[in-house]
């Protein structure tokens, strides 16, 4: 098999059979043309091979699914218009009332807040595991695993292993958010885990110009979620998206080599600055699951590093973030853009102030997105705006 670097360019693309086109053609329409009765009728029994209607398949998405089927070692993917409309797609295609979802907390905000909603408004329950463990947490109504490969915004990891031993033998399926990682840093699936879901939105498309999800895994575990999120949500993913991330994905390998880099530097900076008490980043020997992220992770740690300001106050981070000026302030991660938040007020707002001080998100955590920019630029942009920061007080 081709290395990574050249899969990320290769896989799901051959060149147009009509014209010869390299890139992927955006297939910009709603439905296709099958000829006759008698064919279409075959499309529609799954009979005969062909595209129907862009709301169930499109070649350009078809393409970008096989490409991430490739990089996550999967039999297949299904694409979404968003990484939240593959949540709810599996909650919705995998869960029945009195089932119950555990998750392995703390979670990006906005998918704990979709399970907490699906929890109170169609009988399904929802378990953090962090208030007994994941053992404990289990029953025989257990139907879903959830975990992230590395936790928004703290920074922590889970043994995916371990998670998928208990999992198996209980017969429960286990999804992995692998979002913060992508498929450079981790592959899910080579770990025992079932499906492997992404925010394309953020490394894979990698520009900060698209919103898109996706969820790969076997073709049996697939096909269900992807009737219902084809079939019911409607939450395809456009052509042109596709085409977006299909172009981001291609440069993937190099993008997180250099986030990596530029972000290892930054979180060295950060963890020996006074006004800085402490850093979230697996790279640091000083992060409490440094051995984990050696195993787990492959070709770096990441390109989000968080802090705790010594001064925890709201005060002290938004004099912080308002004095940034490469970083821009904004949500959303893994543009080739540095990008700096406020988890406490933006990101993680949606969740209760007793799970946010749970998953330790307090007033003065801050989460770094770093792009590709030169580091020595960032870091001297963090250490005017941490000086700034100290001189508001
Ligand atoms: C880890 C993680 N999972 C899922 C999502 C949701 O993805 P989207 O915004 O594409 O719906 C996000 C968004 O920030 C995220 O950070």
């Amino acid at each position: 098999m081709n290395h990574l670097r050249t899969r990320a360019v290769h896989a799901g693309q051959k060149p147009d059979p009509a014209s010869g086109a390299i890139a992927t053609p955006i297939s910009q329409t709603s439905a296709f043309a099958y000829g006759t009765l008698e064919n279409g009728a075959a499309i529609f029994a799954g009979e005969a091979d062909g595209y129907r209607y862009s709301r169930f398949a499109n070649p350009t998405v078809k393409a970008l699914e096989d490409k991430i089927a490739d990089l996550e070692g999967a039999e297949t993917a299904v694409a979404f218009s968003s990484g939240t409309a593959a949540v709810s797609s599996v909650v919705l295609s995998q869960l029945s009332p009195g089932d119950e979802i555990v998750f392995l907390g703390p979670l990006y905000g906005g998918t704990e807040s979709l399970f907490n909603a699906f929890d109170g408004r169609f009988g399904i329950r929802v378990v953090d595991a962090a208030e007994r463990g994941l053992e404990a947490s289990l029953s025989p109504a257990t139907r879903l695993i959830w975990v992230e490969t590395l936790t928004n915004p703290t920074l922590h990891l889970h043994d995916l292993t371990a998670v998928t031993a208990l999992a198996r033998a209980r017969g429960i399926t286990t999804v992995a958010d692998n979002t913060f990682c992508s498929p450079y840093l981790t592959r899910p699936l080579e770990h025992g885990i079932d499906l492997v879901m992404h925010s394309m939105t953020k490394y894979l498309g990698g520009h900060g110009d698209s919103t898109g999800g996706v969820l790969a895994g076997a073709e049996r575990l697939i096909a269900p979620v992807r009737a219902t999120g084809m079939g019911h949500v409607g939450g395809n993913l456009a052509p042109h998206e596709a085409f977006l991330i299909l172009r981001g994905v291609k440069t993937l390998p190099l993008r997180m080599a250099a986030h990596c880099a530029g972000a290892a530097e930054v979180a060295a900076f950060l963890s020996s600055h006074p006004a800085v008490a402490a850093t979230h980043y697996p790279g640091l020997a000083s992060h409490p699951q440094h051995a984990l992220a050696r195993r787990q992770m492959e070709g770096g740690y990441g390109g989000i590093v968080s802090f705790e300001l010594a001064r925890g106050t709201r005060r002290a981070a938004a004099a912080l973030l308002d004095n940034l000026k490469l970083f821009t302030q904004a949500v959303s991660l893994g543009d080739v853009d540095s990008l700096a938040c406020h988890p406490a007020s933006t990101t993680h707002s949606f969740i209760s102030p007793e799970a946010r001080a749970r998953s330790g998100i307090g007033e003065g955590l801050i989460r770094l997105s770093v792009g590709i920019e030169h580091p020595q630029d960032l870091i001297a942009d963090l250490r005017e705006a941490l000086a700034a920061s100290a001189a508001a007080e």
